[in-house]
């Protein structure tokens, strides 16, 4: 797994504050990345404390934790709604959020979109008042330098995302590649989503735009649960 900032036991009270949300009978999209595997965690004790629940992973990671914690799973396409999604963030401000971090963000959309209620979990260091981190942009492998003239014509500067323990790039669970495009501070998030989902060869792109419900930032000593109005 990627190494994000923040600690480990913010991050833990985090996504256990989000998993007590879960009531029997839900349906709960389970997100990927170090914070969410905490949610997982803890929805897998409660589960064995006889928690009655189906998750749908959004990730190979997610799903794999999720079967070791003992969760029930159905893949996205056997549900018809999801009441539920917990899921991590690279940087969060004002409820709008950059993810992608961990190349899971294409299945995590689809997933914390369709939820009645998406809960974000964070640590501080993934708060800010201007998104700023670079936005992941999934591409088909054959487009990857289309997108990319694209992504430096609307503003940005593209670098392919490069393996740790593999020569190449990036590979995601969807077969694809990534683009971390850095647009600097980000003014208007959902008019750069609309130029990114516009553009030919880009699969899915980070931003996550009017989606979040919730963000639950966990500290070393709390968390503060901020509810969109
Ligand atoms: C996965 O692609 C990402 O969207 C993660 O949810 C995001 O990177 C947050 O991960 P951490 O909780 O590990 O920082």
């Amino acid at each position: 797994m990627k190494t994000t900032g923040g600690s480990d036991e913010a991050k833990r009270r985090a996504g256990e504050s989000a998993a007590a949300l879960v009531d029997s009978g839900m349906t709960v999209g389970l997100g990927t990345g170090s914070t969410a595997a905490h949610a997982i965690r803890r929805l897998g004790e409660r589960v064995e404390d006889g928690l009655t629940v189906q998750g749908v992973p959004t990730s190979f990671d997610a799903r794999q934790r999720a079967r070791e914690a003992g969760i029930p799973l159905r893949a996205l396409d056997d549900v018809d709604r999801i009441d539920l999604a917990i899921d991590g963030a690279d940087q969060v401000a004002a409820f709008e959020l950059v993810k992608g971090g961990g190349a899971a963000h294409a299945r995590e959309k689809l997933v914390d979109t369709m939820a009645d209620r998406f809960v974000v979990v964070v640590d501080p260091s993934k708060q800010a008042d201007v998104l700023s981190h670079p936005v992941p942009v999934e591409v088909l492998p054959v487009g990857h330098s289309a997108v990319a003239r694209s992504v430096r014509e609307a503003g940005g500067d593209p670098t392919l995302r490069r393996a740790e323990r593999k020569d190449g790039p990036v590979v995601t669970d969807n077969g694809n590649l990534v683009l971390d495009c850095d647009f600097g501070a980000v003014d208007d998030p959902a008019a750069l989503a609309r130029t990114l989902s516009e553009t030919p060869g880009a699969v899915e792109h980070g931003l996550f735009v009017g989606s979040a419900d919730e963000v639950h930032v966990g500290t070393d000593s709390g968390v503060t649960v901020l509810e969109r109005e």
